[in-house]
């Protein structure tokens, strides 16, 4: 298998790769093949040498995203909006919990309704949803590319795509890694994507979690049909010794229906210096934030500690990402 680490080396991909982006949507992390994965790597990591030169890009210019987000969020929808601006572009946005509503969707409008009315206000529209399928559902009545920004303990591709990014940033490589999923695999969206991702690499992935918070057992079937070896534990210390990247969750308290049961798990992992003196010598430590008590501050100041320049690097992945859709990466 090819090694991606040249994806940082290179200029942008060639305009065919690019081409075939056009008015996609971006539902889910299994619609990906490991090529279409090095084209929009490739070119966030185009985006991103401009980003350091603060150089203004008029890529997205004229260009407007809708910002749907019906739960709550900083890192994703920051980061798209950030993203936007830093090609040129313009952002409108509904932002509401279910504490906060201001939009229709309050007075009993259907997703169906306001997506049809957004897809004329916008040439892009970035979706959030405690429901599963929701951007699905918005892609259905939207003329143009619909982005999954988390669609409840669905998926969450685009967070995927910046964690895979991240991996090849900081180890160079997947292929041959073992990369330890750790904590609320059940309701977790980020790790139903990111494994799915891992599946197109040569790579070992192992999966530690309680046992009621194990990976849904269509995914891993699902995965284990490409060449990725899955391990499924309950304890870290089995595996951690034997771990290139740590990959941390928060366990999903607003998912669960059985409080207790919250209480039961809520503090099984927590991640501190004695994790990273018995892990791997340099292994990697990922979180997609925010976190709770998962991982102690003290851990921050490890240099292996990777998950707030992971969260950094949203805004050159989602750059491509827009780009691409919109045919403005061309
Ligand atoms: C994650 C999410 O919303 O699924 N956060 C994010 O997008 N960076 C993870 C989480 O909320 O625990």
């Amino acid at each position: 298998m090819q090694n991606n680490s040249n994806i940082f080396e290179n200029d942008k991909p060639a305009l065919e790769k690019l081409a075939n982006f056009r008015d996609k949507d971006i539902l889910s992390a299994s619609q990906f093949s490991r090529e279409e994965l090095d084209t929009i790597l490739g070119m966030a990591a185009f985006y991103e040498k401009y980003l350091n030169d603060r150089n203004p890009l008029p890529d997205m210019q004229g260009r407007i995203m809708a910002s749907l987000f019906f739960e709550p969020s900083t890192r994703t929808r920051l980061s798209f909006e950030s993203a936007m601006h830093r090609l040129s572009g313009s952002v409108i946005t509904v932002a509401e919990s279910a504490k906060s509503q201001t939009s229709s969707t309050v007075k009993g409008e259907t997703l169906y309704d306001a997506i049809r009315v957004v897809d004329g206000y916008a040439d892009v529209i970035v979706i959030r949803s405690p429901v599963i399928g929701a951007a699905n559902e918005a892609a259905g009545a939207a003329v143009n590319p619909v982005i999954n920004a988390g669609d409840g303990a669905g998926e969450h591709p685009t967070q995927a795509l910046l964690d895979l990014y991240t991996i090849l940033k900081e180890k160079g490589t997947i292929d041959g890694l073992t990369i330890t999923l750790l904590g609320d695999l059940k309701y977790g969206r980020t790790v139903h994507s990111l494994i799915k991702l891992l599946s197109l690499y040569d790579c070992n992935v192992v999966l530690v979690s309680p046992d009621e918070l194990k990976m849904p057992g269509e995914i891993v079937t699902d995965v284990t049909k490409g060449g990725v070896k899955i391990t499924e534990k309950e304890d870290l210390n089995e595996v951690v010794s034997g771990t290139d990247v740590l990959y941390v969750t928060r366990i999903q308290q607003e998912r669960f229906d059985d409080k207790a049961e919250y209480e039961r798990v809520k503090s099984k992992y927590i991640i501190n210096g004695d994790t990273i003196e018995s892990g791997k010598d340099g292994m990697s430590v990922m979180h997609p934030l925010p976190r709770v008590n998962e991982i102690e501050t003290d851990v921050d100041k490890y240099q292996g500690a990777a998950y707030f320049r992971q969260a950094i690097n949203g805004v050159p992945v989602r750059m491509a990402l827009l780009a691409l859709v919109t045919g403005r990466a061309l």
